[in-house]
């Protein structure tokens, strides 16, 4: 499959975050309202690639029937792949989780319209490290890379850092190939894109400690940076909802990227709160929430990404966020509340659920003792 620019010289990505998608899904509305969500923006986009950005599927009985597992990724891109687009899919740490990545990727690899499979040699980290490059409108000249990068499931030693990152193999292959790229680009490293899973430890540079009187709108690092409380840096626009759950060992992925060139922004999937977006050393970085409503969801407002790239200024791309709301869609699968709250009001009421609780413990436990004295003083 060749891709290439549009004879108005732009080409139009558009990105799903973590959609999660059960076996249960022919009954679910929550798919339902997923396909609501990715028909709308189709219509309205029109893109020419569309990207998932891993945790695409439950693969948790794919041994016992691996046909169910093709035909739930199959109704998944259905929209897309019908009307004759590409979607490129990376794995997310769930793909993961059970130990069939080969399989997995085979059978995405096995459909028409669908991206995803290993350039990278066998013995590379990874099931699914590739390459895809936008040639310009007639054709002729490679102009633009899009890398799939695949960052793995959790880190070997837990007590350093929870999620693995994109190992140094992997980067010394990505280094080797982008070397191959600039020859094609008369010497110049080739603009890029990076899509992955899981974010780079530098997506904690787009965010900054909170102040104090910020901790109502600021959310928690994660793991490690746990006692931090954090909101986006000026400049820094979109979500904060969540800690980024990034590696906490640093492999130098970012570095890397500075290293070669031509890197100009990374698009990441994996909290499916998180939209916001900034630049960092000169590098763009998006997080992608989730783009369903099977796992832990921003209310309704689940949302895609249009990213578009114009071949005569890539460095000048564009990006926009359209929520399930803002598509004027209407929500069967939440109740009345979380259809209307955001997930910060959710997130404020459970804490405000917390205290109220607390304190009434601590009012029973005070009435305890009052008790419990006045019964032993009186002896
Ligand atoms: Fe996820
Ligand atoms: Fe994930």
């Amino acid at each position: 499959m060749k891709l290439k620019f549009n004879s108005d010289g732009k080409f139009r990505l558009l990105l799903f975050g973590d959609i999660h998608e059960h076996y249960d899904y022919k009954t679910s509305p929550r798919f339902k309202d997923m396909q609501k969500l990715m028909n709308a923006a189709l219509d309205e986009y029109k893109p020419d690639l569309c990207v998932f950005l891993g945790d695409n599927c439950n693969t948790d009985k794919i041994e016992e029937d691996p046909e169910a597992f093709r035909e739930m990724v199959a109704d998944l891109v259905k929209p897309i792949t019908s009307r004759n687009i590409p979607v490129a899919c990376i794995l997310g740490n769930h793909e993961h989780d059970h130990g069939h990545e080969d399989e997995i990727v085979a059978i995405y690899n096995s459909m028409e319209n669908v991206i995803m499979r290993n350039d990278a040699p066998a013995e590379v980290t990874g099931n699914a490290n590739f390459k895809e490059i936008i040639y310009s409108s007639d054709g002729e000249k490679p102009v633009f890379c899009l890398w799939f990068i695949d960052s793995n499931n959790c880190f070997e030693d837990r007590s350093l850092s929870h999620y693995d990152y994109v190992h140094p193999d992997q980067i010394e292959w990505f280094e080797q190939e982008c070397e191959k790229l600039k020859e094609m680009n008369g010497g110049k490293p080739m603009p890029s894109f990076v899509f992955q899973h899981t974010p780079v430890p530098e997506e904690y540079e787009l965010l900054r400690k909170a102040h104090f009187w910020e901790l109502p709108f600021a959310t928690r690092g994660y793991n490690s940076k746990r006692k931090t409380f954090y909101v986006g840096k000026k400049g820094t626009k979109g979500y904060v909802g969540e800690g980024p759950c990034s590696p906490e060992v640093n492999s130098g992925q970012f570095a890397s990227w500075k290293k070669v060139g031509g890197i100009l922004g990374a698009f990441f999937g994996h909290d499916h709160l998180n939209d916001f977006w900034g630049k960092y050393d000169g590098i763009f970085m998006a997080q992608h929430k989730t783009a369903g409503f099977r796992a832990y969801t921003d209310g309704c407002r689940s949302c895609v990404r249009l990213v578009t790239i114009d071949e005569k200024n890539p460095e000048q791309f564009t990006q926009e966020l359209k929520r399930f709301k803002q598509f004027g869609l209407k929500c069967e699968c939440l109740g009345p509340i979380m259809r209307t709250l955001t997930d910060r009001q959710s997130i404020t009421l459970h804490v405000l659920g917390y205290i109220a609780a607390g304190l009434a413990g601590a009012g029973v436990l005070a009435f305890a003792i009052i008790k419990l004295t006045e019964y032993f003083g009186g002896k």
